[in-house]
């Protein structure tokens, strides 16, 4: 008889949800004890195949795989979605099993927050552009519980999507200054198969705003042709790719730009590799984007 994992159960296959930080750190001490290498997910859950690529990812440079869910609310500003974000459990404790994940930690508020807590980490300018400046106070929230989460699970590797371009560079540079003893691994943007990054904000979209949400990942390949092309005007690839965004019916464009993939600065000329990044929102729902974009080498 199939049974469906909750937290605290440890199942034949060894697949474990737990819930304190007592629990993980003793079978995260156990598998290290077998000489296994740690890798480490972070995620909000609401798991779609984006979040399940990681985990997939994270198989490939570690061999015991945790998973963190926790809807972490020092990252959400006060009009945020914080309330309203998806939490379906039960669903993500099984798609983490059948991905492959050993450990699921899923604690609550207090456990991550407890009475009393006071201290936070700000990475400096990365964390005031583009998302940090739309949400202030975000990557500050985004950073804490990373850390903490780092602290408590003692990763060798961690595994975080290109799908949010800012947070994955906000989150190399935290581990850099910090010394941190982990390996950052950044994976590909999973995506549907008309070309919508995967989020678990695409839920709240109605049938309307899923179809104009398109033009996010359109205005990225405008902006990748227009480059392939030969066209370095990189002023007017980003005024068209902002026009394009706003085309979209009750699509509002809140940035369009084509940066340094590392310092994120926006770029008056072409090189190498760049970062073509979008935010739009529809109705009550923000969505982000971003491609990276390399020019051929001249022959
Ligand atoms: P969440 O939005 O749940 O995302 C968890 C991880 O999945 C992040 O690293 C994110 O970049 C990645 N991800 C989301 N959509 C993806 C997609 N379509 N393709 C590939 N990867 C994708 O990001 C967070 O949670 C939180 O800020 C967190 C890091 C957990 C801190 O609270």
């Amino acid at each position: 008889m199939m049974t469906q994992p909750q937290a605290g159960d440890e199942t034949a296959e060894g697949f474990v949800a737990a819930s304190s930080i007592d629990d993980v750190r003793r079978l995260v001490r156990q598998a290290r004890a077998q000489s296994r290498r740690i890798g480490c997910v972070p995620t909000m859950g609401a798991l779609h195949a984006g979040h399940v690529s990681l985990f997939e990812v994270c198989r490939r440079h570690a061999d015991f795989i945790v998973a963190t869910i926790f809807v972490n609310p020092t990252q959400f500003g006060p009009q945020e979605d914080f309330q309203r974000y998806p939490r379906p459990l039960a669903d993500d404790l099984r798609a983490a099993q059948a991905a492959g994940v050993d450990l699921v930690f899923t604690p609550d508020a207090e456990t991550i927050y407890p009475e009393g807590f006071d201290t936070f980490v700000e990475v400096g300018g990365l964390s005031s552009v583009l998302e940090g400046e739309i949400r202030p106070g975000h990557f500050r929230g985004v950073a804490t519980v990373v850390l903490k989460l780092f602290q408590i699970v003692q990763p060798d590797v961690a595994v975080f999507g290109a799908k949010d371009y800012q947070q994955q560079a906000v989150l190399r540079q935290m581990t850099r200054d910090l010394n941190l003893p982990v390996e950052i691994v950044t994976a590909l943007t999973i995506r549907e198969p008309d070309g919508l990054a995967m989020s678990s904000r695409n839920a709240y979209l109605s049938p309307k705003e899923r179809k104009s949400a398109l033009v996010l990942s359109e205005s990225l390949a405008l902006a990748a042709a227009r480059l392939a092309n030969g066209d370095f005007d990189l002023g007017a690839i980003a005024t068209a790719m902002r026009e394009h965004l706003a085309s979209g019916a009750g699509v509002q464009p809140e940035y369009a730009l084509i940066v340094d993939p590392d310092t994120l600065e926006p770029l008056s000329a072409p090189q190498p590799r760049m970062t073509a990044l979008v935010a739009a929102r529809l109705g009550t729902t923000r969505l982000i984007d971003n491609r990276e974009i390399v020019l051929d080498e001249p022959s």
